[in-house]
Order: C-alpha cells, then sequence, then structure tokens
C-alpha cells in the first residue's frame, strides 16, 4: 500500500459496483460463528486489517478456519465453531491493532470465559477509551483489568460465572452493547443493556435470525438469556460508511451518476442517505432482500447541486460524519453537524482533523467541544494528511476527486484498516465511459 495517493480530479464517476463486506457485520459475523456449534460459510467478509485482527483472535482461541479466494463472489470463508465451552486460553497477547471494535467486542465474548486473554494494541488504540467495557463486564462478574484502573488497553480479563443484571451505558455505543450481549449469553439468568440512546444494531438483528436468546424490548434496550446461535451461511452485504464515501463523491463531481448493488440498508446505518437528499443530493434506495435479519438493496446516486444543513445528534451517524463534512465543504451556505463529541475519542480526534484538513482545502470551519460549523465555498486543490485514521484520508480522496487540480494525501497507508482498495475502486467508476 502506497504511503500517499495523488488524485487529479474533477473526475466524474460512472458505472455500478459492490463494495466489501460491511465491516461492523464482518466483525459480528466472525465472533457469532465462532460461539456456533458447527461449520459457518461467510462471503465477501471485510478485507481490511481490523476485520482480520477480530479474525486472528478468535483463531487465537482454538477456532479454526479455512479460506478459498477462488469463488466469483470474492474470498469464502468457513469458519469451524466450536461453540463456546470449545473456546480455549489463547498462548499469546491478542493484538487488536487499530480496531477498537475487535478489543470491545472481544472483550464481552472473552468476559464469559473461565481463562485469562490480554488484548492489546497500536497507540491510537491504546489511547482509547475501555472503562466504558470494562464496567458493565465486570457488573456482569467478569474480572478486568488495564491500565489506569481498565480505562485504557492492554487489557487483561479473566472470565467466567457470570451473573447476568441490567447494565446501563453511559454513551450510545454498539461495540459495548455488542460486548454486553456476548458476555449475556454466557451468563446465568436475564441481562438487560439500556443504551442512552439508539446505537447500530447489526449483532441483536443476526443473533435474532439465528435462533439466539435476544430480544430488543424497546429502541434502547436489549434483553439476553444464556443460549447460542445456529451455524449460518452469510454474504456480507456491502458496507454503507464505504458507501457514503461515493455517494458523496459522486453527488459533488458533476456529471456522475453511479448504482450501488448490494448494500446493507440496515436503517440506522443510512442517516448518510437522508442528510445528502436534505442537502439536494440526487440519491434513492431501493430494498432487494433480506439477509439475517439485515434489509439488503442498492442505492443509486446523480451529481447535484448541494445547500447547507443542520445535522442533528439523533439522526445515528458517526463514521459517515467525515465525508458528510467533505458534502458540507462543497455546498453552499453554513452546515452544523451537533451532538458528535463520540468523534473525538475514534482513531483520530475527528473534530479536530476534519477541521484540519478542510481548511487546507480553504474552507471556514469552527470547531466546538462538540460540533462542527462548515461554511461551504470553493474548496481548492490541497495537500492532505490523514492523521493515521482511515476516515480523514478516504474522506479527503473524496474530496480531491471532486476538485479542479491535483490533490495529495499523505498516509494513505491508514486505510488499509477498513477499505485497501478504495482507490482503485474510485479510479474504476471514474475511468467508466458515459453511456
Ligand atoms: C462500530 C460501532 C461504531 C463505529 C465503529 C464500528 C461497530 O462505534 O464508529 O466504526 O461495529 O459496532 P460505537 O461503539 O461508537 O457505536
Amino acid at each position: 500500500m502506497n504511503g500517499e495517493v495523488t488524485i487529479a480530479g474533477p473526475r466524474p464517476l460512472r458505472g455500478s459496483l459492490r463494495l466489501p463486506g460491511d465491516k461492523g457485520i464482518s466483525h459480528r459475523a466472525l465472533l457469532v460463528a465462532a460461539l456456533a456449534s458447527g461449520p459457518n460459510t461467510i462471503r465477501n467478509l471485510a478485507d481490511g486489517d481490523d476485520v482480520r485482527r477480530t479474525r486472528v483472535a478468535i483463531e487465537q482461541l482454538g477456532v479454526r478456519m479455512k479460506e478459498s479466494r477462488s469463488d466469483d463472489a470474492g474470498g469464502v470463508l468457513i469458519v469451524q465453531g466450536t461453540g463456546v465451552d470449545g473456546l480455549r486460553e489463547p498462548d499469546a497477547v491478542i493484538d487488536c491493532g487499530n480496531s477498537g471494535t475487535t478489543m470491545r467486542t472481544l472483550s464481552g465474548l472473552l468476559a464469559g470465559r473461565p481463562f485469562l486473554s490480554v488484548l492489546t494494541g497500536d497507540a491510537s488504540l491504546s489511547s482509547r477509551p475501555m472503562g466504558r467495557v470494562a464496567r458493565p463486564l465486570r457488573e456482569l462478574g467478569a474480572r478486568v483489568d488495564g491500565r489506569a484502573d481498565g480505562e485504557l488497553a492492554p487489557l487483561v480479563i479473566r472470565g467466567g460465572n457470570l451473573t447476568g443484571r441490567r447494565c446501563e451505558l453511559d454513551v450510545a455505543t454498539a461495540q459495548v452493547k455488542t460486548a454486553v450481549v456476548l458476555a449475556g449469553l454466557q451468563a446465568d439468568g436475564t441481562t438487560e443493556v439500556v443504551e442512552p440512546a439508539p446505537s447500530r444494531d447489526h449483532t441483536e438483528r443476526m443473533l435474532a435470525a439465528l435462533g439466539a436468546p435476544v430480544t430488543r424490548v424497546d429502541d434502547r434496550t436489549t434483553r439476553i438469556k444464556r443460549g447460542a446461535p445456529e451455524p449460518f451461511e452469510l454474504e456480507v452485504p456491502g458496507d454503507p460508511s464505504s458507501a457514503a464515501l461515493f455517494a458523496v463523491a459522486a453527488s459533488i463531481t458533476p456529471g456522475s451518476s453511479i448504482v450501488i448493488e448490494d448494500l446493507c440498508l440496515n436503517p440506522r446505518r443510512l442517516g448518510f442517505v437522508d442528510v445528502l437528499a436534505r442537502m439536494g443530493a440526487r440519491v434513492a434506495v431501493e430494498q432487494t432482500e433480506e439477509r439475517l435479519g439485515e434489509p439488503v438493496g442498492r442505492l443509486v446516486v446523480e451529481g447535484s447541486l448541494l445547500h447547507g444543513t443542520a445535522i442533528a445528534p439523533d439522526e445515528g451517524m458517526i463514521d459517515e460524519i467525515p465525508v458528510l463534512a467533505v458534502a458540507a465543504a462543497f455546498a453552499d451556505g453554513v452546515t452544523e453537524i451537533g451532538g458528535i463529541a463520540e468523534l473525538r475519542v475514534k482513531e483520530s480526534d475527528r473534530i479536530n482533523t476534519i477541521q484540519q484538513e478542510l481548511t487546507q482545502m480553504g474552507v471556514a470551519v469552527e470547531a466546538h467541544r462538540d460540533s462542527l460549523t462548515i461554511r461551504g465555498g470553493q474548496p481548492r486543490p490541497a495537500l492532505f494528511k490523514s492523521h493515521g485514521d482511515h476516515r480523514i484520508a478516504l474522506a479527503a480522496a473524496v474530496a480531491a476527486n471532486a476538485m479542479v487540480g491535483e490533490s495529495t494525501v499523505r498516509g494513505w497507508h491508514s486505510v488499509a484498516v477498513s477499505y485497501p482498495g478504495f482507490a482503485e475502486d474510485l479510479a474504476e467508476l471514474a475511468a467508466e465511459e458515459s453511456s
């Protein structure tokens, strides 16, 4: 993977594409397969380093996997689920790399196992908050330790003997909710996890579709009893956060017209579609099927003139904010993005890094404690930095694609964690002839 990428725009996007599998569903498919007793078949697993970390971690717990790359639909992975009792103590430290989802969700699985696990990560992950997952897992009876009293990785978990109870989370986070659900499946009695606001719900959908005792009480509360999922076959639908990159790229680059097929259309992941529509984008979604509880279908986008909008905290977006900030930079007028304090504890402090990189393009941005105000204008080509954050690098490439002239994104290798083939996929749509 190159350390930097240079894009000469504007390059209108045309044609149709399928995206790599959703990252969140891919992590969950691996974790859930480990809990099932029997062979599971997973196609179109996300190919980035984050999901590879979860995969290797589960192999360290003794789960065997076999991959074949010959299939038309991309790779096929067979995961020989052992059932939870078949998992064994890892004989080495589990390295979660840059992946918060790996560290937090896996902690929930391990909290129920009567052995010792040590989870570590890179410098960015080691500075991100882990107390939010340590606390509820301790409440269920696991021993979870780490630097700063479990606030920071490495985490040391000695699990087992969990007792279900009601866990109220301080922040809405699907990673921690998932951890509690995976622990709850291994606990005596009933566990409930309550969030201050709804987060993405892939775990609940997948487990319920596979017959595990996970039910929704309301949109913020999930109830779990001891139990296990059935083995499954799944073709992971395309990642909506990746679709947001192309949706913004097509919207802000005149002459674009694209179709994204086989996309996960989970409503908690599609806030960006509503926001773009409000900004004047020509976007449409169409559901074609349901797959393990997830709606799946296509997204159609055409280039158009955008105007500013207000994005509220309850619109359920998180990973799409950097690229929506790019849309705002190209829109007429002001865009306010509120209630995004969580962005400060992602792979970079994204309120800060979004401000820095939009400023490089000559766009006026005000950063506040938990919000951004962006005055759209006439962005100009720039030398961008990724700040080691894949979503910042990807959003910068989307901006570069739309501007007249050449822009460069430094630190491009950070995209390896979620979407290593993005530059190639973008170039392919940019090369399609108009029909
Ligand atoms: C994820 C949840 C989100 C998101 C992350 C993946 C998941 O984080 O930012 O990239 O797969 O559960 P939260 O824990 O803040 O919801």
